[in-house]
């Protein structure tokens, strides 16, 4: 009985990770007992990477400066292990590999308005990922464009 309640318990808030883009925001009670499932996964870490960096590089580039890129942390994109395996599908592939492509052109950016062009471009690949496999995140997401 336990147990069921359990699993019950894990499917919502696997569920909810994708669709709730609050449940961050929210804090926590203190505890010291912390669930398994409250870790993210290896995709949603490099997820969450990703997110930081790209508003890190948003506020470099309004300041006129050129923002940071690092390859490491896109390099397991493909073969990182979502929460759930509905959530990387037959699309998922090309759709890294158009959003690594893009990455790689802020890399190679010589100029401000070269890099802003290209995380712009970026945020574009994010989004169309995101609508196929988890649109929870994508108002947060589309806040990453520079105007
Ligand atoms: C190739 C597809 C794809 C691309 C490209 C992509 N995402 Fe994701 N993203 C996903 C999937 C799938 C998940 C769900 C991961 C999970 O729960 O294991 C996710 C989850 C997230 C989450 C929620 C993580 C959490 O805390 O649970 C955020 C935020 C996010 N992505 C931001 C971004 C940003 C920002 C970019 C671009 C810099 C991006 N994503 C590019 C597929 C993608």
């Amino acid at each position: 009985m336990k147990n069921k309640a359990l699993i019950i318990l894990s499917v919502i808030l696997l569920v909810a990770s994708c669709s709730n883009d609050a449940k961050e925001t929210v804090p926590k009670k203190k505890s010291t007992w912390k669930p398994e499932m409250d870790q993210p996964s290896e995709l949603a870490s490099i997820m969450r990477a990703m997110n930081t960096e790209a508003l890190e590089r948003k506020a470099s580039l309004e300041v006129g400066e050129l923002g940071k890129v690092s390859s490491d942390l896109i390099f397991n994109l493909i073969t990182a292990t979502p929460t759930e395996p509905h959530m990387k599908g037959p699309a998922f592939e090309p759709h890294a590999n158009s959003f690594i492509k893009s990455y790689e052109a802020i890399g190679a950016a010589e100029n401000v308005e070269g890099q802003i062009s290209a995380h712009n471009n970026l945020v574009k690949s994010c989004v169309a990922c995101h609508m196929n496999f988890c649109q929870g995140p994508i108002p947060r997401i589309e806040k990453l464009y520079i105007q």
